[in-house]
This record gives C-alpha cells, sequence and structure tokens, in this order.
C-alpha cells in the first residue's frame, strides 16, 4: 500500500460540512501547497484568496450558481490567475488541485467550485477587491466533512491506453 496514492485515491468532493474553524497554520500550509505547484516556464502566476469571514462567504455562495454550499464552509480559497500569461488557467488548476490534496491530508473535505468560464468570476474578484489584471480560476470550498459522497467513476479500462491507442492489451 502507498500512503501517497492511497490519499490520492480516497478523495471526494465534500460540499456538506461540520461546523468548525480551520487552524491558520493549517491554512498557511494549504495555501504554501499551492505556492509550490508547477507552473509553465515557472510564472507562478496566480493570487490566492482565504476567505474565512461570514459575511463573505455567503456573499460568494449567493454569487455562484452551483456553489451554495460554501455558505457553511469554513474557508474558500480563491484561485485567481494573472490576465494575459499564457499558461495561467492550468497553473492554477495545478495549485487547486495541489490545495485539494494537502486539505484532505490535514483532514478536511473541500470541493472545487467552478470560476473560470462563470458569469459570476467578475463579480467574486470585486467582492474580494482583488484587483482587476486577475481573474477567477476556481474557488475551493473547505470544512470537517458531514457527509461524504462517492459518485461513479469511470474504469481505467475505459479512459487510458498503452503506447498507442486502439492496441489490443495483452
Ligand atoms: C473545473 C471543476 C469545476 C467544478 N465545479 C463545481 C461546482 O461548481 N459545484 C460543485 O458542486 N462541484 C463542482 N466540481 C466538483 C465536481 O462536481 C466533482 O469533482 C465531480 O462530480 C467528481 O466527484 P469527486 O470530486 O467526488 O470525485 C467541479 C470540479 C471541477 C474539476
Amino acid at each position: 500500500m502507498n500512503v501517497g496514492t492511497t490519499m490520492i485515491k480516497s478523495r471526494r468532493s465534500v460540499r456538506k460540512y461540520r461546523t468548525t474553524t480551520i487552524p491558520p497554520h493549517v491554512i498557511a500550509d494549504v495555501l504554501d501547497c499551492g505556492r509550490l505547484a508547477p507552473t509553465a516556464m515557472n510564472v507562478q502566476p496566480w493570487l490566492f484568496g482565504a476567505v474565512t469571514d461570514p459575511g463573505l462567504l455567503h456573499g460568494i455562495a449567493d454569487l455562484t450558481d452551483h456553489g451554495r454550499f460554501i455558505a457553511d464552509a469554513a474557508l474558500c480559497i480563491a484561485v485567481f490567475g494573472r490576465i494575459g500569461e499564457t499558461y495561467y488557467l492550468e497553473d492554477c488548476c495545478a495549485a487547486t488541485m495541489s490545495m485539494i490534496i494537502a486539505l484532505q491530508n490535514h483532514g478536511y473535505g473541500s470541493c472545487w467550485v467552478a470560476g473560470d468560464k462563470k458569469p459570476y468570476a467578475e463579480a467574486v474578484r470585486e467582492l474580494l477587491n482583488v484587483p482587476a489584471e486577475y481573474s477567477l480560476v476556481s474557488l475551493i470550498s473547505v470544512g470537517a466533512p458531514a457527509e461524504i459522497a462517492s459518485p461513479q467513476k469511470k474504469r481505467l479500462e475505459e479512459c487510458s491506453f498503452k503506447d498507442q491507442y486502439g492496441e489490443t492489451k495483452e
């Protein structure tokens, strides 16, 4: 058994939370994991907002369509990318995933809530006073898990191939 891959495989999006607060050292460690994610040409074109203020959590939740549960979260990390950097979207998605795994390692549940391509992205940026050179890529709602769903996943054979697509496997 590999502890790291077991953690990754057992992650599921958590949208129901118990009332709790996240210790500041945990938030700092999680953001630090985002900071150390890979980026194209190492440009690190991001800004991470750690939102714990209940009024702002409700404000973000109300702006979203499928993220209303952010209102019940202890923390919401807003990931912004600097517009104009060619790979800011990919870079910020890499950071988002690193922080989700870090949160799981600290025992917290989280859910990636869409930001990029959403009509509310600009309103979230304005709510958090973020400069216009940045664009919202993702929101990560965080809390102590109250309920963990178990969505169906594709089998590995359905979504992978070895060497060249269509070759018969031995
Ligand atoms: C780019 C992206 C956007 C997502 N947006 C939302 C969202 O707005 N609301 C939500 O409840 N879940 C959202 N999710 C979470 C997915 O619904 C979830 O990952 C998927 O159903 C698989 O479940 P799992 O994370 O438990 O494996 C998003 C995930 C990704 C990667």
